[in-house]
């Protein structure tokens, strides 16, 4: 089994002060969507990584989440050249493995760059309980200090009250080792209502801690209760509405955003490249997978950010009507 917890990714989504037909709130300006991204500086503790003296934390604030925006579109860069080509090595060295059946995750060794454009690789020996545990216990740090930070009017440009945040409710979706942080979150900070984990074993989070808040595990195909040592443990303690999806034909990458970026790269259309690709993003179509999980999402954060008006019965009824979704386990399945 490849290792589940390799990727880290997390987000915050944030309910909606003003309006009940979003899940997140409308930007201020005079568009319906908005990107702001900046950097956060914690300068109470020290980068537990780098050793350097503050923690530094670039973060993007995206409104509204979904389709509901309409504006003229405007093309933005994806990711700075840095990135892009690290990621770029990174396929290349997968496509031309193809015929190797142990392929390692791209994202083991992530990549974070700098608004001044320096960069810090992640570290690929997170992989005892010692270091998963506190690579989890540092992003519910992070979490904790962005949220302050967002909430506090004074800070630079005050941007979660210009962007109408409601950081007193939010909830959180996670990736891999993202997902055992969004669970610590939950668990941890009554902010959170609720949360979702893409296809992350648990190791690193408190896996027997009971909580009573709405969670979804959404695997991927490699992945059910039977595989990941730490999913039936983790199924037992959650005491509310909870909900174990599987996205049929995909792999632990699906839920990255490379399977979309492959599809525009024109590289599915290289003989032999998806092949290589498989065992890391599946065979489902990459757009297909990616409106699956933002229809699947989306219908969670509006059941846990509804306070009750809207039933759990209704991610259901979103995940019954998307072919590529398998109703593994659940509150009223
Ligand atoms: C981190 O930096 C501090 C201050 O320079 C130093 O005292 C400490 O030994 C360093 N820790 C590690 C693990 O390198
Ligand atoms: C869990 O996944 C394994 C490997 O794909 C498979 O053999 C097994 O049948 C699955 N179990 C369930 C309950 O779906
Ligand atoms: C569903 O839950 C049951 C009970 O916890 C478990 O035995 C089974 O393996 C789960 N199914 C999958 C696909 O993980
Ligand atoms: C998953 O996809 C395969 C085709 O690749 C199909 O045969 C199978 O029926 C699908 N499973 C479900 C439960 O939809
Ligand atoms: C994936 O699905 C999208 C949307 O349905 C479609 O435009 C695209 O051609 C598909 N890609 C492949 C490789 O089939």
């Amino acid at each position: 089994m490849a290792p589940l917890m390799t990727l880290l990714s997390l987000s915050a989504a944030f309910s909606s002060l003003a309006s009940s037909r979003t899940i997140v709130s409308q930007p201020n300006g005079p568009l319906g969507v908005s990107l702001v991204n900046m950097q956060l500086v914690d300068s109470s503790r020290r980068d537990p990584y780098s050793n350097a003296s503050e923690r530094v934390l670039p973060i993007s604030i995206i409104s509204p989440i979904g389709p509901s925006a309409s504006c003229d579109q405007v093309v933005q860069p994806y990711m700075d050249d840095t990135t892009a080509s690290y990621w770029e090595k990174a396929f290349t060295s997968l496509y031309d493995l193809s015929i190797s059946l142990n392929v390692d995750i791209p994202g083991q060794d992530n990549i974070v760059t700098y608004a001044d454009g320096s960069v810090q690789y992640g570290n690929s020996n997170i992989v005892t309980d010692a270091q998963l545990t506190s690579a989890v216990g540092v992003r519910v740090q992070d979490l904790d200090f962005v949220f302050k930070s967002l909430s506090l009017p004074s800070k630079d440009l005050a941007v979660g009250n210009y962007l109408n945040l409601a950081t007193s409710s939010a909830g959180i979706f996670g990736h891999s080792l993202g997902g055992a942080a969004a669970l610590s979150a939950i668990i941890n900070d009554k902010r959170f209502l609720g949360g979702a984990d893409f296809d992350g074993g648990f190791d690193g989070s408190p896996s027997t801690v009971q909580t009573n808040k709405p969670f979804l595990i959404f695997a991927s195909a490699d992945h059910n209760q039977s595989n990941v040592p730490s999913w039936p443990i983790v199924w037992q303690n959650l005491d509310g509405w909870k909900l174990q999806l599987q996205l049929n034909n995909s792999a632990h990458g699906t839920f990255f955003d490379l399977p979309i970026l492959v599809e525009l790269y024109g590289i599915d259309n290289i003989p032999g490249a998806m092949q290589g690709l498989a065992s890391v993003l599946g065979t489902i179509n990459g757009t297909k997978a990616m409106d699956s999980i933002v229809r699947v999402t989306r219908a969670f954060f509006q059941f846990i950010f509804s306070h009750g008006k809207i039933d759990g019965r209704s991610v259901i009824d979103v995940a019954k009507g998307l072919e590529d979704i398998i109703i593994s386990n659940g509150t009223g399945v």
